[in-house]
């Protein structure tokens, strides 16, 4: 699905995404199950705050039960702790999902580990980040990289035996990108090499990609010369820079030039508007899926 200037428009492919998952709920509801997702958001971080409306505002709009726990910066891992083991337990909630970052004092890998694997409807704990290393499909995938997955299987882009290269390394994307894209399946078979901080000569990786996925956190670092003419661009970034004529006093731009990418390469997808629709649609999608295997 793309639109006349080969913009890849992951609104419009979300929106079919959440028709799909109405389907479902409308399906589970018949059948007297109400799904349930828990927000966990611990501190004021500003992004959090507007990431999880948004989440919030979407599980609404489809019907399913959120409720978000806001705590305060000093709370104790503790007490963090305590809270999932209650939404673990609690069978109306099917998804649990726990905003990052968390503050400094609290580990995030203890915390990820003590959601239930089966309401882990990000994807973060190990059995879960285990199964998608495996290509076993019942755990779930972390929603940003899902939703890129389902945006180049969406948007009719060759996969198989594609050179694809993403920029960064983290959990949350980078490394969950590359394990989807390297497995031995349909719509994967894909020839990945991932570049980070200490990598050298990214530009030249960068200009043999077919697929370029570009999650690195670094303001508008994917230029027009490092992108192959035709490659399909994937602009993960969000990042805030300093803009004196805006009310907020900044402005969000994402890790690709995409005014200079956008002539270059044969697709790309806007920013906003690209990524963002479909990690929700992909949180959208797991938490149904978390009450279905629930009941089943
Ligand atoms: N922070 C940035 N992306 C994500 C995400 O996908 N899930 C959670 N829980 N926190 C995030």
């Amino acid at each position: 699905m793309s639109t006349p200037q080969n913009l890849i428009d992951g609104r419009a492919v979300a929106e079919t995404i959440h028709r799909e998952t109405a389907d479902r709920l409308a399906a589970l509801k018949a059948r007297g199950v109400q799904p349930g997702l828990a927000f966990v958001r611990v501190g004021e971080d500003p992004a959090s705050q507007v990431y999880v409306g948004m989440k919030e505002r979407m599980s609404a709009r489809l019907g399913i039960a959120s409720k978000t726990h806001v705590l305060p910066e000093a709370t104790s891992e503790a007490e963090l702790l305590s809270l999932i083991a209650s939404l673990n337990a609690d069978a109306a909630v099917h998804g649990i999902l726990v905003q990052a970052p968390l503050p400094k004092h609290i580990d995030p890998a203890r915390v990820y580990a003590s959601v239930s694997p089966a309401k882990d409807v990000d994807g973060f704990h190990p059995v879960n980040v285990g199964k998608l290393m495996l290509g076993d499909a019942t755990g779930f995938a972390p929603c940003t990289p899902a939703g890129v997955h389902e945006l180049l299987i969406r948007s009719g882009t060759v996969i198989a035996g594609a050179e694809v290269v993403v920029l960064g390394r983290g959990n949350i994307v980078g490394k969950p990108m590359a394990a989807i894209l390297i497995q031995k399946a349909r719509h994967a078979d894909a020839t990945v090499t991932i570049c980070h901080s200490r990598s050298r000569d990214v530009a030249g990786h960068c200009r043999r990609a077919d697929i370029l996925i570009a999650a690195m956190g670094v303001a508008e670092f994917v230029k027009a010369d490092m992108v192959k003419s035709g490659a399909t661009v994937i602009d993960v970034g969000v990042n805030r820079v300093p803009d004196a004529t805006a009310k907020n006093g900044h402005r969000l731009v994402g890790d690709v030039d995409f005014a200079g990418v956008q002539p270059v390469a044969g697709r790309i997808t806007p920013n906003p508007g690209g990524v963002g629709p479909m990690t929700i649609a992909m949180l959208m999608r797991n938490t149904v899926r978390a009450a279905e295997m629930a009941v089943t």
